[in-house]
């Protein structure tokens, strides 16, 4: 159990998982939190005075050491990632996050933290396990045979990998939820990186404000997902981190919907209906996809359970926030939010 004075490094604190983290650390009276991400601080989602920022390239080896002193728990959240739009086409960027987790691994290993979490995904997942819209949901052991997402999904795999023979070899206690589609304010909705639920309430809200009642949908919207609101995502990293649970563990909503229900969803929060254009050449990944959350309950007495509509709300008013009328223009980049 960590302490309210234990060190704490967030690597990736400057991105969406990392900034609420950062946060919800914080708000529970932890004194020292070592915030570390390449981007310039002001281009940080949230960015915290109360936190130990640092801009550091953690690619590089010695970065990794010297922000690993005298930490005793590592969140690894830190990677060149996006949704399916930059992942199909950055495979080589997505796998050279391979450095990240490898050195951080070596300096923890070296420093001795208490316990090191590394940030898997779904994307691991066989794609032949994924082949349908009323996909089965999948359990842990469907990562093998492996035919993981192409790029990003293997690099995933290989650090998950890594993570496990490091504890074998070395002794350093990993953990490693296997997030699934996260969503939620303070995320990215715009410049290529975007996921479905950010990117669909962006352009319902872009609809809505500039009276062009019309949407791009990519490919024919009967895809289907399940997505994790933010709170469910923080909540279940730190029971797994906290807990003796050493493979990788399932941490998403199981709640499965088509892409089309996704929108319908978006409409109605926004109040507006519209004509949808279905783009089947772009990115669309496997045809289904979908959490079982059968162990996480086993093990942890606990599964994300957040619904949607509630989720889907609360980002969707933010987006609004970010990109309405308050705000002078439309498709630039927003949401950078640097606390007082
Ligand atoms: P994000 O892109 O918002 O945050 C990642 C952060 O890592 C960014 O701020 C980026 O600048 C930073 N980063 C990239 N390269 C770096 C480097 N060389 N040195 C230091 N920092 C670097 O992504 P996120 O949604 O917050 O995801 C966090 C983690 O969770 C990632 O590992 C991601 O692969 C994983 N994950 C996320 C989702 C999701 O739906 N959000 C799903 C599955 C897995
Ligand atoms: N991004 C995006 N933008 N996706 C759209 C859009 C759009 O405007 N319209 C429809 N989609 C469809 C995509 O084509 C895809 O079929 C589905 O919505 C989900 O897309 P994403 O949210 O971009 O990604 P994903 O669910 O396939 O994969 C994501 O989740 C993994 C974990 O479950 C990615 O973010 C991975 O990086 C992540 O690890």
């Amino acid at each position: 159990m960590t302490t309210k004075t234990q060190a704490i490094l967030i690597a990736g604190a400057g991105g969406f998982i990392g900034g609420h983290l950062v946060k919800h650390f914080l708000s529970e009276g932890h004194s020292a939190i070592r915030a570390v991400d390449i981007k310039p601080i002001d281009e940080w989602y949230q960015a915290f005075p109360e936190a130990d920022n640092r801009v550091r390239d953690l690619t590089e080896r010695n970065a990794c050491y010297e922000v690993m002193e005298g930490i005793g728990q590592v969140y690894n959240l830190a990677a060149d990632m996006g949704g399916m739009g930059f992942i199909e086409a950055h495979k080589c960027d997505c796998m050279l996050s391979v450095l990240i987790n490898t050195h951080l691994l070596m300096a923890a290993r070296d420093c001795r933290p208490d316990r090191f979490m590394f940030s898997s995904s779904a994307c691991v997942y066989a794609a032949e396990k994924q082949v349908s819209p009323d996909v089965t949901a999948l359990r842990e052991e469907d990562a093998y045979p492996a035919m993981a997402e192409d790029g990003y999904g293997w690099e995933k795999l290989f650090s998950e990998r890594m993570c496990r023979h490091f504890m074998e070899d070395y002794g350093l206690e990993t953990r490693v939820p296997r997030f699934h589609n996260v969503y939620g304010p303070n995320g990215t909705f715009d410049g290529g990186r975007e996921k479905a639920p950010a990117a669909i309430c962006r352009k319902v809200i872009q609809a809505k404000l500039s009276g062009k009642h019309e949407i791009e949908i990519w490919g024919d919207g009967e895809q289907t997902r399940s997505f994790m609101y933010i709170d469910d995502c923080l909540k279940g990293s730190r029971m797994i981190m906290e807990s003796d649970v050493r493979e990788p563990l399932n941490l998403g909503s199981d709640e499965l919907v088509t892409i089309n229900r996704l929108v319908d969803i978006v409409e109605d929060i926004a109040g507006i209906k519209l004509k949808r254009k279905y783009k089947t050449d772009a990115p669309t990944g496997v045809r289904g996809r979908n959490s079982d959350n059968a162990r996480i309950k086993q093990l942890l007495g606990w599964a994300p359970s957040i619904s949607l509509e509630w989720g889907l709300e609360r980002t969707y008013r933010w987006i609004y926030d970010q990109m309405g009328p308050s705000r002078s223009m439309i498709g630039q980049s927003y949401g950078i939010e640097v606390a007082q």
